[in-house]
C-alpha cells in the first residue's frame, strides 16, 4: 500500500496547503516519488475555459509536476463553498467516487501520497459521507495542522478525539503561523497544553513568516521553513 499522510485543519486557512505544499517538497528532496493531491477544491478560477484551483496549482508547483488537473483535484469546483453547499445550492455533483478513482490512478503514480484536506475533518462531501469517513476509507494517517492562538486548544482536541472515535490513526499535530515575535502566553502555552491533554506528537511548529506568499509561489521558502521547523523523521516513521 502506498505510503502517505492526510492533512487535514481544525479550520479552513490554517495552514493546510502551505503545510502540506512544505513536507511535498521536503520529503521529495529525500528522494522519494512523491505526489500531491486535493479531493474536493473549491473557490477555483477559469482559465482557458478550465477550472483551476490555487491550492491545487500550489501543491503541483511544491513537487514540479503538471499532471492533469482532474487527477489531483477530482472534484473542482467553482464557488467559494463547502462542497456540500456547492451541491445544495448550485446543483454541483459531489461523488466520492469520483474521489477514489483519482486516488487509485495517484497510488500508483507514486510512492508517496500527501492529501490535503478540506476544512476541519467533520465538513460533509455529502449529507452522509464526510471528510473524516474519506480518511478512513483512504486509510492513511492524518496529521492536523493547527492555529497558535485561543481557541486552538478546543478545536485541536475536538478533532483528535473525532478522528480518533472513528479509529483514524492520528500520527500528531501542527501548528501553524506562531509569530515568535509577539506570542502571548496563550501562543505560549498551548502547543505543550495540547500535547499532554492528548498525548499526541507535537510534530513541529511554523513561524509566521512574510515570506509565505502564496501570490509569489516561494517554494525554496517553505521547504526550508519546512526542514527548519517540523520532525520529518518522525513524520515519516
Ligand atoms: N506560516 C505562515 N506564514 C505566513 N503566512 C502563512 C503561513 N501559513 C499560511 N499562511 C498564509 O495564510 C493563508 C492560508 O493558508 P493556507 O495554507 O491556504 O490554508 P488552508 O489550506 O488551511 O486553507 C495563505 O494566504 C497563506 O499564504
Ligand atoms: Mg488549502
Amino acid at each position: 500500500m502506498t505510503k502517505g499522510l492526510f492533512i487535514t485543519g481544525t479550520d479552513t486557512d490554517v495552514g493546510k496547503t502551505v503545510v502540506t505544499a512544505g513536507l511535498a517538497g521536503a520529503i521529495k528532496a529525500r528522494g522519494f516519488n512523491v505526489g500531491v493531491m486535493k479531493p474536493a477544491a473549491s473557490g477555483a478560477a477559469r482559465h482557458a475555459g478550465r477550472l483551476i484551483s490555487n491550492d491545487v496549482a500550489f501543491l503541483l508547483k511544491s513537487i514540479n509536476i503538471q499532471y492533469d488537473h482532474n487527477i489531483a483535484a477530482p472534484l473542482t469546483i467553482e464557488p467559494p463553498l463547502a462542497p456540500l453547499a456547492a451541491s445544495m445550492l448550485e446543483n454541483i455533483p459531489v461523488e466520492p467516487e469520483k474521489i477514489f478513482k483519482a486516488f487509485d490512478i495517484m497510488r500508483q503514480k507514486h510512492d508517496f501520497l500527501l492529501v490535503e484536506g478540506i476544512g476541519g475533518i467533520l465538513v460533509p462531501l455529502t449529507e452522509v459521507y464526510s471528510i473524516a469517513d474519506l480518511i478512513k476509507d483512504m486509510g492513511l494517517p492524518l496529521i492536523i495542522v493547527a492555529r497558535p492562538g485561543i481557541g486552538t486548544i478546543n478545536h485541536t482536541l475536538l478533532t483528535i478525539n473525532e478522528a480518533e472515535k472513528r479509529g483514524i490513526e492520528v500520527k500528531g499535530f501542527i501548528i501553524n503561523g506562531m509569530d515568535f515575535n509577539q506570542a502571548g502566553d496563550a501562543e505560549k502555552a498551548n502547543p505543550e497544553i495540547i500535547k499532554k491533554i492528548s498525548g499526541k506528537t507535537l510534530l513541529g511548529i511554523l513561524p509566521f513568516d512574510p515570506k509565505v506568499n502564496m501570490e509569489k509561489l516561494v517554494m525554496g521558502d517553505i521547504v526550508e521553513l519546512t526542514e527548519k521547523h517540523l520532525d520529518l523523521e518522525q513524520i515519516l516513521r
